[in-house]
């Protein structure tokens, strides 16, 4: 055997994909079933208004209809964050220097993909710790990270953020960045945005840092589509969260007989998304214990997308001792990529 073949046989074997790949799993809002878990499907469609709670989108199907969503010609979100990421993810890594990648919320991955790149140009080792409440997305994607980056350290987490985040190891390289991109941070209210940040100063350490993707303020006439696409996909993918509660709770929800409904309050600066019952009804979870009155036309509020003033977040940021050390942005102005550093 030549030494070329004796080494890539040995690297393959020590190193395959299964062996390299091992999946954390924590107890969350859509993993392992706790006592408790479904409680915040039951305080949500017990209150007035009625609301659900977003990490529910994500199973399976929900997962693959966001990614979906991310190539619609209306949903401008992702296009643009891609390109700006394409145009400063060098920049990036040269001000954080070597480090360790978390990423909240990763899905396919697919944009992180750019930031790797850029950390492997300039020689730097690979961390990369995904998160993400649906395994399954993180196992697929994992796998295929590994395939293409010999040497990727992986340590993906299944949960929400809050439990993925309070578990956070020190890093063993010189420093951490946490990515919170895809404007995931708009998907919190104003105080779900306040005990978050509480939670990332604690999984940082002084001089660490933040990458956050938001999206700008803009016409209602250019955020509206993106959240009412012409082929129906965000309609089917709201519609989703009712199949994944009838699976995990054994619920009745017909979806036929709700729809999607997504609007911009510009008052209050964020596209609300809901599920319309389209006739009075009665919806059981019998894993739940939980039946549910809905009157025609009553929604259930599924999500909201904050839209962001570049200024206001700053200052927000400032005051949390998260200073912004630089903003990326694209010609239009439509999306902002802050750099934030965790001072002492
Ligand atoms: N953070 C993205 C956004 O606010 C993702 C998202 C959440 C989303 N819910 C959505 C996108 C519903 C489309 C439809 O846009």
């Amino acid at each position: 055997m030549s030494i070329s073949k004796a080494v890539k046989s040995n690297v393959t074997s020590k190193y395959s994909v299964e062996k390299r790949l091992q999946i954390e799993r924590l107890v969350g809002a859509t993993q392992i079933v706790a006592p408790s878990a479904g409680s915040d499907v039951i305080e949500g469609l017990t209150q007035t208004p009625k609301s659900l709670p977003p990490c529910y989108f994500y199973d399976d199907r929900g997962s693959n209809l966001f990614e979906q969503i991310c190539d619609l010609p209306e949903y401008y979100l992702t296009r643009t964050e891609t390109t700006i990421l394409q145009q400063f993810a060098s920049e990036i890594a040269k001000i954080t220097g070597p480090c360790e990648l978390v990423e909240l919320g990763s899905g396919s991955s697919s944009k992180t993909r750019i930031l790797l790149n850029a950390y492997q140009q300039l020689g730097y080792p690979l961390h990369y710790l995904p998160i993400d409440v649906c395994a399954g997305i993180l196992e697929s994607s994992a796998k295929q990270l590994l395939g293409d980056y010999p040497l990727l350290q992986i340590d993906p987490l299944a949960g929400t953020y809050e439990l993925a985040l309070a578990q956070l190891l020190p890093t063993q390289l010189p420093s951490r960045l946490i990515c919170f991109i895809g404007s995931t941070l708009g998907n919190l209210t104003l105080d779900e945005c306040d005990v978050f940040f509480s939670q990332i100063i604690n999984a940082l350490q002084i001089g660490e840092y933040l990458l956050l993707g938001i999206d700008l303020r803009k016409p209602k006439e250019i955020l509206e589509p993106a959240y009412n696409d012409s082929q129906g996909i965000t309609a089917a993918f709201n519609l989703n969260m009712l199949e994944h509660l009838n699976h995990r709770f054994e619920g009745n929800f017909n979806t036929t007989d709700f729809e999607h409904w997504a609007f911009y309050n510009e008052s209050e600066h964020q596209i609300e998304m809901h599920l319309r019952s389209l006739r009075s009804q009665i919806v059981e979870l019998r894993a739940l214990n939980l039946k549910v009155n809905f009157a025609r036309g009553e929604t259930i509020i599924t999500e909201i997308s904050r839209k962001f003033d570049l200024n206001t977040i700053k200052h927000q940021l400032t005051a949390r001792g998260l200073l912004p050390l630089n903003l990326w942005t694209d010609p239009n102005q439509w999306f902002g990529l802050l750099l934030c550093q965790l001072q002492g």
